[in-house]
């Protein structure tokens, strides 16, 4: 079933889509179910409603853990490396990692949590957080993993929304030379947030913590002591596995649910097959479990396919720059995901801090979360995979679940910068504006998705009709990416970008709206717009244009006022790069901000700003062009 030539891939993907039931039957039938599934799949796209392996019953942890302890349960599923480089490295048993996440099942069992219930995952990138996601899905609970670099305000607005039962967190995490708090932020969001019973913490980095007495536990105190062994619940393929929030163009950010049947089966196909990973290999995906693509390429793909793994704690560039290239051959790894603003930014740093690492390990090179220029690609290639080990670039989405554009490692000719072509299941579509299918090649347009693969989205957490607006309305009986793609002479796919009000800062999705929410929460603030523009090492960089009254303080006080106001309600990772201050915003005579504006001044191209005609005052654009920050 594996693909191990580019005639496999063009079977497979014909057998995808000539007969996606009977390929997929095949594909699930390597997998450990309670109870074979009646019907492979049910579809429609209106309301929109979606099943794989109707009435299958499974756990996904008996196929991440039981299933491989017979043959390697002293093969390493874990090598974790700290942030600091002279810390405590730990490896983790297949045997460890189930006895591991049995204990901490049934301490979540004995704080009531249940099937259904809600677990909050507030956690920094330490085995422990893993072992977090699976004792959820152990006893099926639904993991709602929040990243930790999230707000207080953030983190309690994610877990007001699907009512937490528990919280799993830390003292504190180490991220390069910072030592953060992060039970004190957990405690900040609780003040608001009724729902929760329990908070367990795992002390990680012996920072002092509040402990609320019948309310906070510690992990260390609690967890040794229950068995080692916790029976896994019986689930339904379309029982909710988790839930994640990710920032769409409007309002808050909404929570993605995944499924356990669907998404178990694609995480581990798209983990095979793209990145060719045989037994003995060492993969290490850089990113955090509190993204996608650490839950798909961490967690889940890698262990489904009893695959050994580097889990780090730290950042690229601690101690130095050339901390990712040391790490690779300290454990050989042989696999590499990261994302196109990692690679930037270590380019950036000079190969000085990548000549003195062998890097002979490596065999396949992967990239994530944003388009990779070209010349990020080839620095890459080059000095990285010593122009030997293929580059996939592997286009997803969180609602995606796992990778739907990719070449398949070693396999498919690369084309640097492109995504290249669907994978087994996958059939994209690109349309214009009003929803004509654009076909032939060499063409440019809206990419969507024509047929469901088992990890689509199901819905957002508590609003199934947002799910059908922002997805499945837009384009009649298409799910819309939000991404702008091109489609090359040979049909390869490049993705140029998203077409809606989200931008890519470093890989992670940020919204416009609620960036202009948090700016607008500072007194001072009247109204602001937020748009995207091209950084060079972030891939795109926030632009702000607020505007203040003419009898508001400094400027330069402002606009730092106006970052703390983000950090406090967003976080870190959503702060504005630049600010303008301006005294009105190029509107419409029907109050609509001319966003195509403000977006060719913050890209500095203000040559032809195109017709201003409609504007209510179009003396602003001269005013917000002559304050280009
Ligand atoms: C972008 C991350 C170009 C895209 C897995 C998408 C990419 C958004 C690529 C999803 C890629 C992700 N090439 N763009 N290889 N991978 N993107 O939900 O705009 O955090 O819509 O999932 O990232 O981001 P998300």
């Amino acid at each position: 079933m594996l693909i191990r030539s580019f005639d496999d891939y063009t079977r497979a993907y014909e057998h995808s889509v000539n007969n996606p039931s009977d390929f997929w039957n095949t594909v699930a039938s390597g997998f450990s179910w309670k109870k074979p599934w009646s019907q492979t799949l049910e579809w429609n796209f209106e309301t929109p409603d979606v099943k794989w392996f109707i009435d299958g019953k499974l756990n996904i942890t008996e196929n991440c853990i039981d299933r491989h302890l017979p043959a390697k349960k002293n093969d390493i599923a874990f090598y974790f490396e700290p942030n600091d480089p002279k810390g405590q490295a730990r490896s983790i048993s297949y045997q460890q990692l189930h006895d591991d996440v049995c204990r901490l099942a049934n301490t979540l069992k004995k704080l009531g949590v249940t099937k259904g219930d809600r677990v909050c995952i507030y956690m920094p990138m330490i085995p422990e957080a893993v072992f977090a996601m699976l004792a959820c899905a152990r006893i099926g609970a639904v993991h709602s993993v929040v990243f930790a670099g999230f707000s207080a305000s953030s983190l309690a607005g994610r877990i007001q929304d699907c009512d937490c039962k528990v919280v799993l967190t830390t003292d504190g995490a180490f991220r390069g030379a910072k030592d953060i708090s992060i039970k004190s932020v957990v405690d900040e969001a609780l003040e608001v947030c009724s729902s929760v019973t329990n908070v367990l913490v795992y002390k990680h980095t012996g920072t002092a913590v509040n402990m609320s007495a019948g309310r906070d536990l510690w992990w260390q105190d609690e967890v040794p002591q229950a068995a080692a062994s916790c029976p896994a619940e019986t689930m339904d393929s379309e029982d909710l596995l988790f839930i994640l929030y990710t920032s769409g163009s409007t309002g808050k950010p909404k929570g993605v649910v995944h499924t356990c049947g669907g998404y178990m089966v694609y995480t581990c196909y798209t983990f095979q097959n793209v990145f060719q990973y045989n037994a003995g290999d060492l993969f290490w995906c850089t990113a955090d479990v509190g993204w996608i693509t650490g839950h798909s390429y961490i967690t889940y793909g890698p262990l489904l396919a009893g695959a050994s793994t580097v889990l780090f704690e730290g950042v690229p560039t601690y101690p130095d720059a050339g901390r990712f290239w040391q790490v690779i051959d300290k454990y050989k790894v042989t696999h590499f995901y990261t994302a196109p603003t990692a690679i930037r930014a270590l380019e950036a740093a000079g190969l000085d801090f990548v000549t003195p690492y062998k890097l002979d390990s490596l065999r396949v090179l992967g990239s994530v979360g944003e388009p990779i220029n070209e010349e990020a690609w080839q620095w890459y290639h080059k000095n990285i995979g010593k122009e030997k080990c293929p580059i996939v670039d592997t286009w997803w989405q969180t609602e995606t679940g796992g990778m739907l554009i990719s070449p398949i490692a070693g396999i498919t000719p690369l084309k640097p910068s492109y995504a290249t072509l669907p994978l087994p299941g996958v059939q994209p579509i690109l349309v214009d504006e009003k929803g004509n299918e654009i076909v032939g090649n060499n063409v440019e347009g809206n990419l969507c998705i024509k047929f469901p693969w088992p990890s689509i989205i199901r819905t957002t957490y508590g609003d199934h009709e947002r799910c059908r607006q922002t997805y499945f309305a837009t384009y009649k009986g298409l799910y819309f990416t939000g991404d702008g793609c091109k489609r090359d002479e040979n049909g390869y796919y490049r993705i140029t970008g998203r077409v809606d009000d989200v931008i890519n800062v470093s890989g992670h999705r940020i919204g416009t709206a609620e960036v202009e929410s948090a700016i607008n929460m500072h007194a001072d603030v009247v109204e602001s717009a937020v748009v995207g523009y091209p950084h060079d090492i972030k891939g795109q960089g926030i632009y702000a244009y607020v505007i203040a009254p003419s009898t508001a303080k400094d400027h330069e006080a402002l606009k730092k006022e106006i970052i703390a106001e983000v950090n406090k309600i967003i976080g870190p990772i959503a702060k504005p790069d630049k600010i303008q201050i301006v005294s009105g915003l190029p509107k419409t005579r029907s109050g609509k901000i001319m966003r195509r504006i403000l977006r060719k001044v913050a890209e500095g191209d203000t040559s032809n700003l195109g017709d201003t005609s409609t504007l209510l005052d179009p003396s602003v654009v001269d005013e917000i062009v002559r304050g280009k920050q």
